[in-house]
């Protein structure tokens, strides 16, 4: 299973190095099979010396080598520590920096062509979820719009925006039916996010078409984390 963190704003290049060395050596002593991918902050990318398993991604990035671009980072600065994974997408970037379809599917297409894993993020606002799941499928599908799902390093994220950072997590039954419905489009793995915490990692992995998780608050923390880990070692 994938079990992922997005640290959105928090941590910091101290804290990072700290808290990934943890999940190192839990992942050793545990000898956890997991995927664990961890997004820090821009300012935490780094080289880590990390097993196969366990890897650092970017939250964001602009689809460039370099350029003119003030505030983003292109390849050159994610390549100069050797990064080969990036999110894209995530619902933050969409509703409150104003990113486009059409930006979330040309940086899918520039990461893409440079080979890189890819955990593409989708997600209905409440209101939609509100509409029922006919509504909820449409919307979630125009995010796929431009994307090819055929890439074979793509990981999916469903992560509902009324769900994100508010401590209530979608139900099982929600997330199985959703996760149901995409995955007669979507083949890649398919993570859930929004809220998911240790004491609810179990149930959502237990879900049918459910392949990981992406946590942002409660993955914070490392020992939560690490947790979360440990639970996907049991199942
Ligand atoms: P929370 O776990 O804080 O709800 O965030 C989920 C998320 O947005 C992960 O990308």
């Amino acid at each position: 299973m994938i079990i992922a963190s997005n640290f959105k704003t928090n941590h910091t290049r101290q804290s990072t190095r700290i808290y990934m060395e943890r999940v190192r050596q839990f992942a050793q002593e545990t000898k956890s099979a997991q995927d664990i991918l961890v997004f820090p902050p821009a300012t935490a990318l780094d080289t880590y010396t990390l097993p196969e398993n366990i890897r650092v991604g970017v939250q964001n990035a602009y689809p460039v080598e370099k350029g003119s671009f003030t505030g983003e980072i292109g390849l050159e600065q994610i390549e100069e520590f050797g990064l080969r994974t990036i999110l894209v997408g995530h619902s933050e970037r969409r509703h409150i920096l104003g990113e486009s379809q059409e930006l979330c599917a040309q940086k899918y297409d520039y990461f893409k062509a440079k080979g890189f894993e890819i955990v593409y993020c989708i997600g209905e606002p409440e209101e939609v979820r509100k509409a029922g799941i006919d509504a909820v499928l449409t919307y979630n599908l125009e995010q796929l719009e431009g994307i090819d799902l055929g890439y074979e390093k793509l990981i999916v994220a469903y992560e509902p925006v009324w769900a994100i950072g508010t401590g209530l997590s979608a139900s099982v039954e929600q997330i199985d039916e959703t996760l149901t419905k995409l995955r007669e489009t979507i083949k890649a793995p398919l993570l859930y996010g929004g809220s998911v915490k240790p004491a609810t990692t179990k149930e959502i992995l237990e879900i049918e078409n459910c392949d990981g998780v992406l946590v942002g608050t409660a993955s914070w923390d490392v020992d939560n984390f690490c947790q979360m880990i440990e639970i996907a070692d049991t199942l």
